[in-house]
């Protein structure tokens, strides 16, 4: 038990680092410090230091790392840095929380395992759509069983707009677009509340549809560096026997919105909006109960970062809704497969 507050850094401190302060905040200071900020951006790296400001600074995060002295690192940088400054952090000592989309491929993301698993460190993944009031209440039913056996999963994450405020849609530096970028909490959370089944197959299809959709509505130098899919159709078996069709769109005419749906052997489960629908002998019965503060996305950072931070203060056994090395792996692996499958044409088996 740590008589202390967690000692925190975060590595790179743009939009969602700033979530992540705010929750931080709310935590307390007794609870969890945000004592080093690292940022290549200067500007950035003053912004976070005014909500932070004994924090000591960094523009390089090997350096921030160097006096070997914080509990957990937030890495909230894009894609193509998460591998190395992963590795980093966990070779300084401490846990790590890196945002989605965890790595850029399969490979990094075992080395990354593997040296979590070697250090005897935690590495966690920024889904905090697991968090949700609605996510856990699905899970737990989906465990208990009373709804039956998961066979069918709808995943959807459809924008009207691509994320341009970050390179979310430069490959080199996101490892992907609909799917890697967004999709990927939507597909987490599906394939967590379906009982974390190892995919066997997946088969996808891909297209940019930018800037011919779009395109007006963005600066040119967004335009000069788009080259990631904004839209995908994709399908998943699971050794479980589930399968999933995915759906993931940048540039939606139809509502805004990201979430699943599943069929079991008893009802129908729906993330957003929540519901609950059983076969009661024939009879399609609602059984949604009311909740609470569903939906709330900063809600949901909050909670995650609360779990993982109280974790590490009590150094609890691993609890239920933090993934495991499996599940961050098999999640990697649906996203690669998914890619592979859009180049070759082919169905690619796991
Ligand atoms: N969980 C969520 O709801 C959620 C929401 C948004 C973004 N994200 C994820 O968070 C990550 C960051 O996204 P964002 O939208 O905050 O991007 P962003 O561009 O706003 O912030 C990234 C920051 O990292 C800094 N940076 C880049 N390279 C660096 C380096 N080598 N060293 C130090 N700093 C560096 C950049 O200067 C920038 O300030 C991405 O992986 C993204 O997918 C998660």
């Amino acid at each position: 038990m740590l008589d202390r507050a967690v000692r925190i850094g975060m590595i790179g401190c743009g939009t969602q680092a700033h979530v992540h302060f705010g929750a931080l905040q709310a935590l307390g200071a007794e609870i969890a410090i945000v004592t080093a900020i690292c940022d290549l951006d200067d500007e950035r790296l003053a912004k976070a230091g005014e909500v932070w400001p004994e924090a000591r600074r960094a523009t390089d995060y090997r350096a921030m790392l160097e006096p070997a002295d914080l509990d957990l690192v937030i890495v909230a940088t894009m894609p193509n840095t998460h591998e190395a400054m992963s590795l980093a952090s966990l070779d300084a000592g401490a846990h790590v929380l890196c945002e989605k989309p965890f790595m850029m491929n399969v490979e990094q993301a075992e080395n990354v395992l593997a040296k979590a698993a070697d250090t005897g460190l935690q590495i966690q993944l920024g889904t905090n759509m697991r968090y949700m009031p609605s996510s856990q209440y699905l899970h737990d039913l989906v465990r208990g069983g009373s709804i039956g056996e998961p066979v069918f999963g709808k995943v959807w994450g459809c924008h009207d707009i691509p994320p341009v405020w970050a390179p979310h849609y430069h490959l080199a530096t996101s490892g992907g677009g609909v799917l890697a970028s967004t999709l990927v909490h939507a597909l987490d959370l599906a394939m967590w509340v379906g009982g974390s089944p190892n995919p066997i197959t997946v088969s996808a299809a891909t297209r940019q549809l930018f800037p011919g959709k779009r395109g007006a509505k963005v600066a040119p130098e967004i335009h000069a560096r788009y080259d990631a899919e904004d839209l995908i159709g994709g399908f998943v078996r699971f050794d479980n026997g589930t399968f999933f069709s995915l759906e993931g769109n940048w540039c939606s005419e139809g509502k805004d919105w990201h979430s699943f749906e599943l069929t079991t052997t008893r009802g129908t489960i729906t993330g957003a909006p929540f519901s609950i629908k059983a076969d009661i002998d024939g009879a399609i019965v609602d059984q949604t109960p009311p909740l609470a503060g569903d939906g709330d996305w900063g809600k949901s950072v909050y909670v995650q970062d609360a779990a993982l931070i109280a974790k590490i203060r009590t150094d609890s056994a691993q609890p239920e809704a933090v993934q495991d090395a499996r599940q961050l792996l098999n999640l990697q692996k649906v996203i690669d497969a998914c890619y592979e499958s859009a180049r070759s044409g082919r169905e690619v088996a796991l």
